[in-house]
C-alpha cells in the first residue's frame, strides 16, 4: 500500500551531523506548522527556534542531559498562546492543535531531508524561564531536527489490523 514518502521515512533521530540548517529550511519548516489545521482556526502557538549552542546547551540541561538536543543543528519549542479553550467534546484543544503542527513540522523536516525527534521529558518551568515563555502559557513540546547521523529502517508497530475496525469498536 502507498503511503506518503515522508510519512513513511520518518523515523525519531537522536544523532545527528556537526552541520548548520539553512534560514530558508527552517523557515519551510515553521510554514508548515502555521498552515497546520486547528480548532476554529484559533492557531493557539508559538514556535521558538533555538540555534544558538549556549541556549540549547541550557534546553539540554533541562532535559536531563540527553546529548541529542544539543548536538541539533536546531530545537523547536511549540508553545501555547491559549491553555483554556475547550472544544465542543469537551476537550482542551491545544495539546491536539500544536501536535497537528508539530507533525506538519516534522513531515517538513523530512522533505528537506532532516531528522527529528519530539521530546517531551524536560523541566517545563526551567525551560519556560530560559525562552521566556510567558508565565500563563506552556512548552508543550520541543522538536529536534538536524541532518542525521543514524539510519533506522525498524519500524515497531501494532499492525493495523489490531488497532482499527470498521463500524463498531
Ligand atoms: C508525544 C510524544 C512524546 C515523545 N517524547 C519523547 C521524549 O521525551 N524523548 C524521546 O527521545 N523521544 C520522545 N518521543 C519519540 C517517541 O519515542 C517515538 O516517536 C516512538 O518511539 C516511535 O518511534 P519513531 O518516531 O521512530 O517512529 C515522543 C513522541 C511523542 C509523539
Amino acid at each position: 500500500m502507498e503511503i506518503l514518502k515522508e510519512i513513511s521515512e520518518r523515523f525519531s533521530i537522536r544523532r545527528y551531523l556537526n552541520r548548520d540548517i539553512d534560514r530558508s529550511v527552517i523557515d519551510r519548516i515553521l510554514e508548515a506548522g502555521c498552515i497546520a489545521p486547528s480548532a476554529k482556526n484559533r492557531q493557539p502557538w508559538r514556535f521558538i527556534v533555538i540555534q544558538n549552542q549556549e541556549n540549547k546547551d541550557q534546553i539540554m540541561d533541562a532535559a536531563y542531559g540527553e546529548e541529542f538536543i544539543s548536538q541539533a543543528g536546531a530545537i523547536i519549542a511549540v508553545c501555547t498562546t491559549n491553555v483554556d479553550y475547550k472544544m465542543p467534546n469537551g476537550q482542551l484543544s491545544y495539546p491536539i492543535d500544536l501536535t497537528f503542527a508539530a507533525s506538519y513540522m516534522v513531515l517538513q523536516a523530512q522533505h528537506e531531508g532532516l531528522g527529528s525527534c519530539i521530546v517531551t521529558t524536560y523541566q517545563e518551568p526551567v525551560i519556560r524561564e530560559i525562552l521566556t515563555v510567558p508565565y500563563s502559557m506552556k512548552v508543550v513540546m520541543l522538536i529536534t531536527i538536524g541532518y542525521p547521523d543514524e539510519d533506522i529502517s525498524v519500524r515497531n508497530r501494532t499492525p493495523v489490523g489490531s488497532i482499527s475496525s470498521f463500524e463498531h469498536w
